[in-house]
């Protein structure tokens, strides 16, 4: 033995240093959500007051992770706030327009289209009605 480490043992042991590294990376754009909840609803969730959503507006219910947005019509539309490139809880509304805190991407929250990238797919559309005079999102139980 020489006492020095073989090429193959180096090896290993620079990947071994640098697979903390890459965790962390993966966790900041995976895992990050803005310091909300980190999902959309998966059973039906009451967000508040049906004439809290004005015609032709938009509400963001961030401790929620949906939008809900009121089309001329009276009809009610709501996606989840999950931004669909990296799983970032969305958590600005300007308008109708959902701006994504991670990497800038902005989403319709009226028909959850992308406007501006890096994302490229739409918003995940939910259910929604009113109950009781209460907007209720999210599939059914
Ligand atoms: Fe990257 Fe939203 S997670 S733009």
């Amino acid at each position: 033995m020489t006492g020095r480490p073989s090429a193959s043992r180096r090896t290993v042991l620079r990947g071994a240093a640098l697979t903390p590294v890459a965790g962390l990376g993966l966790a900041a754009c995976s895992g990050g959500n803005g310091g909300g909840a980190s999902a959309a609803p998966t059973a039906p969730v009451v967000l508040g007051a049906e004439s809290e959503v004005a015609r032709g507006g938009a509400e963001l219910y961030r401790d929620r992770n949906v939008v809900v947005s009121r089309a001329d019509d009276d009809a009610l539309t709501a996606f989840s706030s999950i931004c669909t490139h990296a799983g970032c809880a969305i958590d600005r509304l300007d308008g109708t327009t959902l701006v994504c805190p991670c990497h800038g991407s902005e989403f319709d929250a009226r028909t959850g289209k992308v406007l501006r990238a890096p994302a490229t797919e739409p918003l995940e559309a939910l259910p929604v009605r009113v109950k009781d005079g209460r907007i209720v999102a999210g599939p059914e139980a």
